[in-house]
């Protein structure tokens, strides 16, 4: 039986949160062009971060760490409870080294990513060894519960997250910057190859999301990670590309919500539903057959993971159907 070009999938995706189709759905567009540059604008310039980038450093009213030890962090008490896939914490962990931590803090240099280690609640924008580098390097933070940076996470939740109807209470900021300079004066203009990302905490009290914005991202040379896991790795997600060793300068372009730069991740569980996904495939495949049925399954689970879906979701097959070309 000869079978049409066009093929419509009707799969039912279990334990899919509603908001981790609303990431996968997003398709609108932010600007993340940067402030033109004129031609006026020389190295004794300020250096401007992206668009996407909430507002950071002491000029937006951060706290602010330079990097000072070896594999060290620092603990910060949070005013508001972040729920992070299930479990509430008062308090997290800050790496030098790229990443955030809830139930422990992570001295370890560097990520030697396992899967199925599961022994941490974290968020790695970018784990790696950056306070071993030999370059200048800080991290700031910040808690909001009112003003515009809660108006803006409102409207990038409600954008990516469309159904939550969502209103954040409480958004906290904390972003790297790492600049290969000596001098403070090249470390503030970037005058150097630099590594800038950001984390953004975003809840309403019950609902949890986080954001992660990518910089400038120079070519290291050493183990890096960048994604989330849980506790047992019930959820877990890694960035596609950022464990293939020493290369992380495309970061900076990669989205899962079409947005250059920027991650968005819902951080709730618990939230499970069946809900249905309508794909039209454009090429040819006999779907009477199961083993090419197990294979477009697959198919789409990874474009559904490489768009920043939990891994726990489930995909089965509940009808084909034959359209006309
Ligand atoms: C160049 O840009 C800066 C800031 O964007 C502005 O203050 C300045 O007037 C501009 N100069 C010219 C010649 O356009
Ligand atoms: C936000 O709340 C803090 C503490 O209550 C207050 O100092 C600050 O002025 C408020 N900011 C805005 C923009 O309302
Ligand atoms: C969204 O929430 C606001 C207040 O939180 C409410 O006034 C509004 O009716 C809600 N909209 C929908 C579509 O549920
Ligand atoms: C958080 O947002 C969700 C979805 O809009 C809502 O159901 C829930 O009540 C909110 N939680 C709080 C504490 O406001
Ligand atoms: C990122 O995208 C820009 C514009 O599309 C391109 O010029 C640049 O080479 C890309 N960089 C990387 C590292 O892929």
């Amino acid at each position: 039986m000869r079978i049409s070009q066009h093929l419509l999938v009707f799969i039912s995706v279990l334990s899919l949160t509603r908001a981790q189709t609303a990431t996968v759905a997003a398709t609108a567009l932010e600007s993340t062009v940067a402030p033109a540059e004129n031609a006026t604008t020389s190295a004794a310039e300020p250096w401007i971060a992206p668009a996407i980038f909430y507002p950071f450093r002491s000029a937006a009213g951060d706290t602010e760490h330079f990097l000072t030890g070896d594999e060290s962090y620092e603990s910060v008490a949070l005013s508001t409870p972040y729920t992070f896939f299930g479990r509430t914490y008062n308090s997290l962990y800050v790496h030098y080294n790229g990443l955030l931590t809830f139930n422990q803090p992570e001295p370890a240099s560097g990520p030697n990513y396992n899967p199925t280690r599961g022994a941490e609640d974290f968020i790695a924008p970018l784990w790696s060894d950056l306070d071993d580098m030999g370059w200048m390097g800080m991290f700031s933070y910040q808690q909001y519960t009112n003003g515009s940076v809660l108006t803006r996470a409102t409207q990038d939740i409600n954008q990516y997250f469309p159904q939550m109807n969502f209103t954040a209470s409480w958004v906290f900021v904390v972003t790297w910057d790492y600049v290969d300079a000596v001098d403070m004066n090249s470390f503030i203009r970037h005058s150097a190859q630099a590594i800038t990302f950001q984390v953004v905490l975003i809840s309403n009290g019950s609902l949890s999301f986080f954001l992660i914005n990518y910089g400038d991202c120079a070519v290291i040379y050493d183990q890096v990670e960048a994604g989330y896991d849980t506790i047992n790795s019930i959820d877990h997600f890694v960035i596609p590309g950022s464990t293939n060793g020493y290369s992380v300068s495309n970061l900076r372009n990669t989205s899962n919500v079409n947005v250059p730069g920027r991650w968005a991740f819902s951080a709730n569980s618990g939230l499970e539903s069946i809900i249905g996904v309508q794909i039209r495939l454009t090429s040819f495949s006999d779907l009477t057959q199961s083993e090419n049925i197990e294979a477009v399954l697959l198919r789409i689970k990874q474009d559904l993971f490489s768009r920043g879906l939990s891994s726990s979701i489930q995909m089965k097959l509940r009808e084909v159907k034959k359209t006309q070309p």
